[in-house]
């Protein structure tokens, strides 16, 4: 400042995140197909998850999925903080509608193994399309965005899990049966 003061960043003390940082995005936009934001319906936009989307309604569309629970604004920077460290490997999109709330979301996994000479399988997980939004083709749009994501990093395959009752949906996506899931849960 003009007197020479020196002003401590906000955010190192109590953990808020300057303006910059809420709107960075996970990864790099240049990973979003502009073909497929082409195809979406006038206004709807795809793009990497950012923190701000807390307060987007990014949690309440993973609500039609299944129980997300009571995740206060901490938590979710907390987990948020997680990710973006390993920005290489979770890659999660939104779409959002033609006012900026979050109407659609999905997750890429990108796996790092030795077999196939250090191949990458993406694992397709989270899909969910609010309920009032669904049959607009969000739903495939979000799965081209992360199996161009998946293309672009370098997969040779991406997998997924889903219950029978989506399997339709993603033939249309262009998947096909391939094994059987199996659970041990803790
Ligand atoms: N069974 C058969 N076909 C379907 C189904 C289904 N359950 N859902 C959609 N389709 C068809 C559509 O009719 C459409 O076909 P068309 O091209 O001939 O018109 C095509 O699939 C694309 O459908 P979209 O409009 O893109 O689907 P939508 O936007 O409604 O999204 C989704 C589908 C994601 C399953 C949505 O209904 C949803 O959020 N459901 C609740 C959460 C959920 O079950 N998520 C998936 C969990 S599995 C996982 O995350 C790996």
């Amino acid at each position: 400042t003009t007197n020479g003061t020196i002003i401590h960043k906000p955010q190192l003390e109590n953990g808020t995140k300057s303006a910059e940082e809420e709107e960075e995005p996970l990864f790099s936009p240049s990973l979003i197909s502009a073909e497929i934001q082409s195809v979406l319906p006038e206004g709807y936009s795809a793009r990497p998850l950012r923190r701000s989307d807390f307060h987007l309604g990014y949690l309440d569309v993973l609500r039609v999925l299944t129980t997300v629970g009571d995740i206060s604004e901490a938590m979710w920077n907390e987990r948020y903080n997680y990710l973006y460290k390993r920005n290489d490997e979770y890659y999660m999109i939104v779409i959002c509608d033609g006012t900026g709330k979050i109407v659609g979301t999905g997750s890429l996994i990108v796996e790092r193994k030795f077999i196939h000479t250090l191949g990458l399988v993406g694992h397709i997980e989270d899909i969910a399309v609010a309920q009032d939004q669904q049959g607009k083709k969000l739903g495939l749009r979000i799965i081209q965005t992360l199996d161009y994501v998946a293309e672009k990093v370098g997969c040779y395959k991406t997998i997924l899990d889903c219950s029978e009752i989506n399997e339709g949906f993603y033939i249309k996506c262009g998947f096909k049966r391939a094994g059987l899931e199996m659970a041990h849960y803790y």
